[in-house]
């Protein structure tokens, strides 16, 4: 695609050994140590990468935390941390970038702007077990789609990303107890790689600006529900 990247997240350490891949391809890629439940770390992370790169046409929601279990033995705290990283700081972001995006959906060559907020399955189907983050992704899918409406005319796309099991970090911040349930429901089968879902969002991102994905739901293909 050849675009600038920011990076944000809370470890510096990640961010930089990604950004020296990135750069080490012939990329640009800005390192921004931040923690996006801190609406001012959010805005600032925003502000930064606008007076450094110049410009924000695409924007990508994807810090989560995925803390599964019954809602009866849940520690209250495992809520609090999916609903501040989930649903308040993708908000803060995508308030922080909307004016960036609105303006480079108007002076950019592509004419559009982007928005992609990182749901889930767990956004569409909710499961029991599964209760608190199935409420934080069906926000997400609620707030995208009336953004989606109200800035669509003025070009900028809002996509929703919906993966389903991935091979990430995502699972291994659970309890113990819960930890085990998720791997014998995903033993047996082959889960996505992040690169699958970075290809769906970089295909979204790059339609003619007549064309708006404003969906896409990709699961394993051995996953079922
Ligand atoms: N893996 C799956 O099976 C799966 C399925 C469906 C949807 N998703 C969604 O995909 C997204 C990415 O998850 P993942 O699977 O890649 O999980 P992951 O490996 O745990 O990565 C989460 C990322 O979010 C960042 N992050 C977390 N809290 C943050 C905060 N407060 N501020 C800034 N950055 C923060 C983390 O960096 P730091 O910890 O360094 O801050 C890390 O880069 C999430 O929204 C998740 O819900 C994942």
């Amino acid at each position: 695609m050849g675009a600038h990247v920011a990076l944000v997240a809370r470890r510096r350490d990640r961010i930089e050994a990604l950004a020296e891949q990135l750069e080490a391809d012939g990329g640009r890629a800005l390192v921004i140590e931040a923690d996006v439940t801190d609406r001012a770390q959010a805005e600032d992370a925003v502000r930064r990468t606008v007076d450094e790169l110049g410009r924000l046409d695409v924007l990508v929601n994807n810090a989560g935390v995925m803390l599964l279990g019954p809602v009866e033995d849940a520690p209250v705290e495992e809520w609090d941390r999916m609903v501040q990283v989930n649903v308040l700081g993708l908000l803060y972001c995508a308030k922080a970038a909307l004016p960036h995006l609105l303006s480079a959906a108007e002076s950019s060559e592509r004419g559009v702007a982007d928005l992609v907020n990182i749901s889930s399955v767990a956004g569409r189907v909710a499961r029991a077990g599964s209760g608190v983050y199935n409420a934080t992704k069906h926000a997400v899918g609620a707030f995208s789609e009336a953004l989606r409406q109200e800035v669509t005319q003025r070009h900028v796309r809002v996509g929703l990303v919906e993966p389903g099991a991935v091979a990430t970090e995502l699972s291994g911040h659970n309890r113990p107890e819960v930890q085990e349930g998720i791997k014998q429901r995903f033993a047996d089968m082959e889960r996505m790689e992040a690169e699958d879902i970075a290809d769906a969002i970089g295909w979204m991102v790059t339609r003619p600006h007549r064309v708006a994905v404003n969906e896409i739901l990709v699961r394993p293909t051995e996953q079922p529900g």
